[in-house]
């Protein structure tokens, strides 16, 4: 579905990704740790073509075609959608509208807002003076009305109170995998996941993983083993029986 090849990405006058490469299968759930800094949500940025990171060097291509220098909306209508660590404020846009417009106006705003507990919200500019954890359900609930194929999730439960994790973890799993199918042949959507703490994995079935460090991704492996080397032993060393160098 999505095919990164020796993607260099600059950010503000600085080099940030240096040659990433990076295969996600159809229906394939894929996990993206890293130490902060390392580069991730530049990856996402540049996938989505969100903001002022500049490709340098290298392709994005989605579903066959070369999306490198297309604008966001373009890739937004083809399909891909992100939920963002930081989304800016959108002064003058009500959230309900939002939602309405990304779902194409299918009436079923007020009965999502109210699954993600955000029907006070709806009235109320996108983002301005919401809670950390009311952005994180606003995303959400936009993705929900998209409805991409491809989704990318940055952060998903940083910020969370321990009540909220749960109703999130839910929805991102049935984002994900509408068809409740573990196998990746039998799911509509692709996705890659950042997280820190893994909170996330506990409610999705993740394929797999990968480390970025310095701008590019150094391995990969089974989510909840890296996970677990991660946690024992850092970012640094590759344990050549679990990751598999890059
Ligand atoms: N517009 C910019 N101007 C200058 N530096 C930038 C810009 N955007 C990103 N950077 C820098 O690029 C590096 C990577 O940032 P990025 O947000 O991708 O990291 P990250 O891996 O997502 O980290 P975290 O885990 O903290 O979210 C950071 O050092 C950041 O300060
Ligand atoms: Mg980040």
């Amino acid at each position: 579905m999505l095919e990164i090849s020796d993607l260099h990405v600059d950010a503000g006058g600085r080099k940030i990704l240096r040659g990433v490469n990076l295969n996600i299968k159809d229906g394939e759930t894929c996990v993206l740790f890293g130490p902060n800094g390392s580069g991730k949500s530049t990856l996402m940025s540049a996938i989505m073509g969100y903001g002022t990171c500049k490709v340098t060097k290298g392709n994005i291509v989605f579903k066959g075609e070369d999306i490198t220098d297309l604008p966001v909306d373009e890739r937004a209508r083809l399909g891909i959608g992100m939920m963002m660590q930081r989304p800016p404020n959108v002064v003058g846009v009500k959230l309900g509208d939002l939602v309405k417009a990304a779902s194409g106006g299918d009436g079923g705003t007020l009965q999502r807002a109210g699954e993600f507990r955000m029907k006070p919200l709806l009235d109320r500019d996108v983002n301005v003076g919401f809670s950390g954890g009311e952005i994180k359900r606003s995303e959400l609930l936009q993705l929900t009305a998209q409805k991409p194929e491809f989704i990318l999730l940055d952060e998903p439960e940083s910020g969370v109170d321990l009540e909220s994790i749960d109703l999130i973890g839910k929805k991102v799993h049935d984002l994900l995998y509408e068809s409740n199918s573990r196998c990746p042949s039998e799911r509509r959507v692709s996705s890659l996941v950042i997280t820190h703490t893994g909170q996330i994995l506990n409610y999705i079935g993740a394929d797999t993983a990968y480390i970025m460090r310095e701008g590019q991704i150094r391995c990969s492996g089974r989510p909840m083993d890296m996970l677990k080397d991660i946690k024992e032993r850092g970012y640094g060393e590759c344990i050549e029986c679990r990751r598999v160098k890059i």
